[in-house]
């Protein structure tokens, strides 16, 4: 009943305490979020401000101190092998297994079920595969001979091959260069589009929040301090958001999508790369 239900994830009153050497580490402190189907929610927040702890608690790798996070109406917790078929995540830090073939590396998590006979694993990964834009003559091939855009697309296969409505991305564009991080863009924005997907993203890359988000929340002072769009966003009188969004690298990304026509298909197929 919940999985109709347009709220996918409900998080409130989250509070998230480490203990360290010195004591406690508040990284949430009463924070409230909730994300609504279909939307491409981009958190920003300073290095260190708990976007990646935040990620990890949706996917249910880490438990709150305090407060509930619940994923389609249930503690991601719970979930076990239901729960990684609801949520995919592209991890910041996110290696393939480099003892492994891209196609393994695609297939590993559904592997791991031990529910499918071999040969429909090879399929869904394959079918994967070509949905990231990667050929079936890349299958066989070491992540070790991949650019790091066609890693960060292995990747996105592997958090895609359980067929997860909500797709998490810690970073997804780091570490590529401009035409690898706008081509990676444009294939998650179409996958956005055609699979119907929730998506959170963190992103340090103005030109990738600005491109893709629908909606963009600011974590700040232990919590979301403020979520809209980008005008929204920039309106909210903050130190962060304003040396953020306002600095030097802020003003350069905000002219750029400015001057930029809004996103149309190419004019003609030849004109397409
Ligand atoms: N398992 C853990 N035990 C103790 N402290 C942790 C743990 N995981 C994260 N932290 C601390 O929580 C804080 C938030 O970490 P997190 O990785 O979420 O930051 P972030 O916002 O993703 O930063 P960045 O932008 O640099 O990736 C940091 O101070 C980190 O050291
Ligand atoms: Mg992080």
């Amino acid at each position: 009943m919940n999985d109709l239900s347009a709220t996918v994830v409900d998080i409130r009153k989250l509070w998230t305490v480490f203990k360290s050497a010195d004591g406690e580490v508040v990284v949430h402190r009463d924070l409230d979020l909730r994300i609504e189907r279909g939307e491409v929610l981009s958190l920003v927040g300073g290095s260190g401000t708990g976007k990646t702890v935040l990620l990890r608690q949706i996917l249910g790798l880490e438990k709150p101190t305090k407060g509930t996070v619940e994923v389609l109406g249930r503690a991601p917790g719970e979930l076990s092998a239901k729960g990684a078929a609801n949520v995919g995540m592209l991890f910041q830090h996110g290696a393939l297994f480099s003892a492994f073939s891209v196609l393994e590396n695609i297939a590993f998590p559904l592997r791991e079920l031990k529910l499918l006979p071999d040969e429909l694993i090879r399929n869904a990964a394959l079918v994967k595969l070509q949905m990231v834009g990667l050929e079936p003559r890349h299958a066989n091939m070491s992540p070790a001979d991949l650019s790091g855009g066609m890693i960060k697309r292995v990747a996105l296969a592997r958090a895609l091959i359980m067929d997860p409505p909500l797709l998490l991305l810690d970073e997804p564009t780091a570490g590529l260069d401009p035409e690898a991080s706008d081509s990676f863009c444009d294939l998650l924005r179409g996958l956005h589009r055609e699979l119907g997907l929730t998506v959170v993203m963190v992103t340090h890359d103005l030109d990738t929040l600005f491109d893709l988000s629908t909606r963009i929340a600011v974590l700040a002072d232990h919590k979301v301090i403020v979520s809209g769009s980008a005008r929204e966003v920039i309106a909210y009188p903050h130190p962060f958001i304003h040396e953020y969004f306002l600095g030097g690298r802020g003003q350069r990304a905000l002219e750029a999508l400015h001057d930029k026509p809004a996103k149309a298909p190419p004019p003609s197929a030849g004109a397409a790369h």
